[in-house]
């Protein structure tokens, strides 16, 4: 499209016809720049779920929705998942290029320091029910944290967003570990500086005080593995949230607790939890696969096949075709079985070979092989959008810092169509 692509486009309303620039971007995607629409026409557009609207122009990661690719800052999903690491990756988020080995090492260092979190959050956490959603109260503590930095003044702008990014990336798989460790009633564990980001993660969720515990690292690797693959995924809806919510210039730390948030929903992040439930429900018997399947396509039902379907893939979603071979990969590895990877292979041959399916290109998206993985690392259902929250941190802060950055940024605030009453006189209540 990019040689071809005209620099204006024309919009005729009526018998007004108007000239509206167009954007290149750097991989043939255009758009048309609506921004004087309203002012010489009066008309807004309509686009309800934003599928046709570019909100902004990013430099972060490269979707293409139609050939299944991904990539970080110009590296293909696929590379870095085989050869680099979490936090590597953060730092290419960050500031779009590879770091040399001395930047990492002091990126890592600097990390992992503020791993640990203030003595006092942990009377935060006691205070919530321990059957409260994790993700509930990862957003709750995230929220909360800023409050211990609101008195920590910075001169420049750019060394207060570096410090807020580093501590949320550094406390996130503590607050995360916390948030579990106060479910299941144990002590919370202290991070160990010595250990890499994700083992450091697992050790303070299954460590405790009774005994050592290393981490395997079989299972840090796996673990790395899907952060990595989860770190950003350009403007979905969690991380147009954190956009949203920054663009009234609230602190990255509020910014990313309302991204949390929407990150919990089922259509979202949410829909990790929801697969394994329903691969459960298939292997307890309640439903074959292929009834499970038919009540999927049935417009009168509200059954979805969880893990399947996604607003920019119209093809395998590339994260989702490097997890299902991770999943036989951990699976050998550990040395465990889980009969719901047969169940989730038997759905993905039905759906793919179902008409329903095919004329939808409706393909495994990212939450339906990794539920599978977490659950052979030991991590429990309730955390898995939790994980999901862990890998997309660099993503979100990324994005929030892209933003305050950005020249033609403004708050975020849509127009509406409004459908309501017409203008009416207020009747007092005796006369209603
Ligand atoms: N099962 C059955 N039908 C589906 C599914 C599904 N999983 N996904 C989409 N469809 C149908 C939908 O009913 C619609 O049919 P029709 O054209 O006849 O009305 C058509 O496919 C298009 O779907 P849509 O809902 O208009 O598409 P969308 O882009 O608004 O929604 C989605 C995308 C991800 C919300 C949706 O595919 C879905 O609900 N999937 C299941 C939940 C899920 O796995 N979410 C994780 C998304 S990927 C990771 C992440 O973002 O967190």
């Amino acid at each position: 499209m990019a040689d071809s692509t005209p620099d204006t486009a024309r919009l005729i309303i009526g018998d007004q016809e108007i000239e509206l620039p167009i954007i290149r971007g750097r991989e043939g995607d255009a758009a048309v720049d609506i921004r004087g629409l309203r002012g010489k026409t009066g008309y807004i557009t309509y686009d309800p779920g934003l599928g046709n609207t570019g909100s902004c122009t990013s430099e972060i990661t490269y979707l293409n929705g139609e050939e299944g690719i991904l990539r970080y800052s110009g590296y293909p999903i696929e590379e870095l998942a085989k050869q680099s690491s979490f936090l590597e990756v953060a730092w290419l988020l960050f500031k779009r290029e590879l770091p040399s080995r001395d930047e990492l090492q002091a990126f890592e260092k600097e990390v992992i320091y503020h791993s640990m979190v203030h003595e006092d959050l942990k009377r935060f956490f006691s205070s919530l029910p321990k059957a409260g959603h994790p993700m509930a109260i990862c957003a709750a503590t995230v929220g909360a944290i800023s409050t211990f930095y609101e008195a920590v003044r910075y001169e420049d702008p750019d060394d207060e967003h570096w410090a807020a990014a580093i501590r949320l990336l550094a406390k996130m798989p503590t607050i995360a570990a916390y948030s579990y460790k106060h479910s299941v009633g144990q002590p919370f564990m202290y991070p160990r500086n010595e250990l890499s980001y994700a083992a450091n993660t697992l050790y303070m969720m299954f460590g405790t005080p009774c005994e050592a515990y290393d981490p395997d690292p079989v299972v840090v690797r796996a673990l790395d593995l899907l952060l990595i693959l989860h770190a950003d995924h350009e403007q979905n809806c969690s991380t147009s949230t954190v956009r949203t919510v920054g663009s009234s210039h609230a602190n990255m730390f509020a910014s990313v607790s309302a991204g949390i948030s929407a990150l919990w929903g089922p259509l979202h992040g949410g829909a990790n939890e929801k697969v394994i439930e329903m691969l459960i429900a298939i292997r307890d018997g309640d439903r074959s696969a292929s009834e499970f399947m038919e009540l999927a396509k049935d417009k009168n039902s509200p059954v979805r096949l969880m893990g399947f379907g996604h607003r920019v893939y119209k093809n395998y979603d590339p994260r989702a075709r490097i997890l299902k071979k991770a999943c036989h990969d951990v699976l050998s590895r550990t040395g465990t079985s889980n009969p719901l990877l047969e169940i989730a292979l038997e759905l993905e041959d039905i759906a793919l070979a179902d008409p329903y399916f095919v004329e939808r290109k409706l393909y495994p998206n990212v939450d339906f092989y990794s539920g599978l993985i977490y659950q052979a690392l030991g991590i429990p259902v309730e955390m898995f959008t939790v994980f999901f929250a862990l890998g997309r941190m660099p993503g979100w802060i990324a994005q929030w810092l892209e933003f305050h950055r950005d020249q033609d940024a403004k708050i975020n605030r849509p127009r509406q169509v409004y459908l309501g009453h017409e203008t009416r006189s207020y009747v007092a209540l005796d006369e209603r």
